[in-house]
């Protein structure tokens, strides 16, 4: 499939219009923006030729649908992904606007790469599927039934997706669920994501006096809720960096040497990795290298942390109030509603008497795995290697998508996570940006995998 100049012209152009919209889920104040992006996507849905299409209303923000079926007895391919965007803030890292995407050239994009939120995470890689779908209808060549199912609130933890799978199992009945959400190792080396990472998201509130004091009439004989928070998440890690809450790693599947073996055969460069961040050292559990830190491992990071006087000059108070979230990335077998109630029981053993706790449980989300034998990987490894001359291998990575395991539990298919950004995109982040090239291998591969699931897939 060759793409002319112009076509790829159009199909760039139409991306920038999606990424336009600034459809940030977690802001209340983005709502219409929100409504604004469902309705672009059910209308390029239309425009790719589904024929049955509609976007659903949730107690959130809504989903939309579409599909083509050219024949009940072929296989059905149900493709997910999200037209939500994380917050862009903080706005003055950013070297072009988050909302006004422009194409510039990288090291790492030789090519050119399109800056914006949600560039790679996630509409620049749905946008491959439904232009993939386009061409493939143009060509006369779908070889397989399709639907689509794009949600609003991937970012904020798909809360609402769950019912809506129990609620419409039958018209999202299909044989395997394909998602580009997720990264691959570079652009000459593919890889399959075989495995994602769960999540526990927690929020502590302390509170010790009932007001602001004086830090000198006060200070010494108070306790200081910051001071406490502080030693609180100092006895989260233990001296080999190990999560320190009792049973923590009691459901842990310990990886054996084959897997270690694989992971340690994946190409990475671990002195490129620290330049990128403008580290010196990387830093992790004892005895585990930066790809199984981030893939094998389950980890526990602080992701904000505040209260007090943090304005101009200098104020001496000791604060009533002081807060932090939390997240903690989980790895098979650990299931996230215990590991939060295990974090909740620690966080307040260790807690002393004159402050006061509230823990907020935020959302989650289990691990997942994908088996290696499985008919849609097979077929992904042959896209692949027929688009990129080259053999995928297959990866875990470190992110979560909690709705991915429950795809398996509600709707019994399994995912395969055919991601095409890469990990120096910068998604959350300032100056996010999705490759030109990895846009057009995505389009070309996509339809490479139906041809490939076609003739594989047995009933
Ligand atoms: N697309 C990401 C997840 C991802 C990225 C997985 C790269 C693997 C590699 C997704 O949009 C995301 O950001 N998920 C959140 C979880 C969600 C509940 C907010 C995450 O991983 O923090
Ligand atoms: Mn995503
Ligand atoms: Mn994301």
């Amino acid at each position: 499939m060759l793409l002319s100049n112009k076509q790829k012209d159009d199909i760039l152009n139409e991306l920038m219009d999606f990424l336009k919209i600034p459809s940030i889920s977690a802001d209340s104040n983005y709502k219409n923006e929100i409504l604004r992006a469902a309705k672009w996507t059910k209308n390029s849905l239309i425009k790719a030729g589904c024929e049955r299409t509609k976007i659903f209303e949730t107690d959130g923000h809504p989903i939309v649908y579409g599909e083509k079926i050219v024949d009940t007895k072929l296989p059905t391919i149900l493709t997910y992904g999200h037209y939500d965007v994380q917050p862009p803030d903080p706005l003055d890292l950013w070297d072009s606007p988050p909302f006004k995407p422009i194409v510039k050239k990288t090291k790492i994009h030789p090519d050119g790469a399109i800056f914006a939120r949600g560039s790679c995470d996630d509409k620049g890689q749905l946008f491959m599927h439904i232009k993939a779908l386009e061409i493939m209808i143009l060509n006369n060549s779908l070889p397989c039934n399709v639907k689509f199912m794009i949600e609003g609130e991937e970012e904020i933890g798909s809360s609402n997706l769950e019912v809506f799978l129990k609620n419409n199992s039958k018209l999202l009945k299909n044989d395997i669920i394909l998602i580009s959400d997720t990264s691959m190792i570079s652009n000459t080396q593919p890889s399959i994501t075989t495995g994602l990472r769960g999540l526990s998201y927690m929020e502590l509130i302390l509170t010790g006096p009932n007001r602001d004091l004086h830090s000198g009439l006060y200070g010494g004989a108070v306790l200081n809720p910051i001071n406490e928070l502080a030693k609180i998440i100092s006895k989260f890690h233990d001296e080999k960096n190990r999560i320190a809450i009792p049973g923590f790693y009691e459901k842990v599947i310990e990886a054996d040497f084959n897997e270690r073996n694989k992971i340690s055969l994946t190409p990475f460069n671990i002195k490129k990795y620290k330049k990128e961040l403008q580290i010196e050292e990387v830093g992790g559990e004892k005895g585990f290298s930066t790809l199984e830190r981030t893939s094998i491992r389950p980890s526990l990071d602080v992701n904000g942390i505040w209260g007090g006087y943090t304005g101009e000059g200098a104020k001496t108070v000791i604060p009533s109030e002081a807060y932090a979230k939390i997240s903690m990335r989980l790895v098979p077998n650990q299931d996230w509603e215990n590991i939060s109630l295990l974090f909740k029981k620690y966080v307040e053993s260790i807690t002393p008497k004159g402050i006061s706790l509230k823990i907020i449980k935020h959302h989650g989300g289990s691990p997942y795995l994908t088996p290696s034998s499985n008919d849609g990987y097979k077929a992904a490894q042959q896209a692949y290697t027929e688009s990129f001359k080259k053999e995928p291998l297959p990866q875990r990575g470190g992110g979560s998508i909690p709705i991915v395991p429950l795809f398996e539990k509600i709707l019994k298919s399994k995912s395969i996570l055919m991601g095409f950004g890469l990990d120096s995109d910068s998604i959350h982040s300032p100056n996010e940006h999705f490759g030109i090239f990895n846009l057009f291998k995505g389009i070309e591969t996509i339809p490479l995998f139906h041809k490939n699931f076609k003739k594989i897939f047995r009933k």
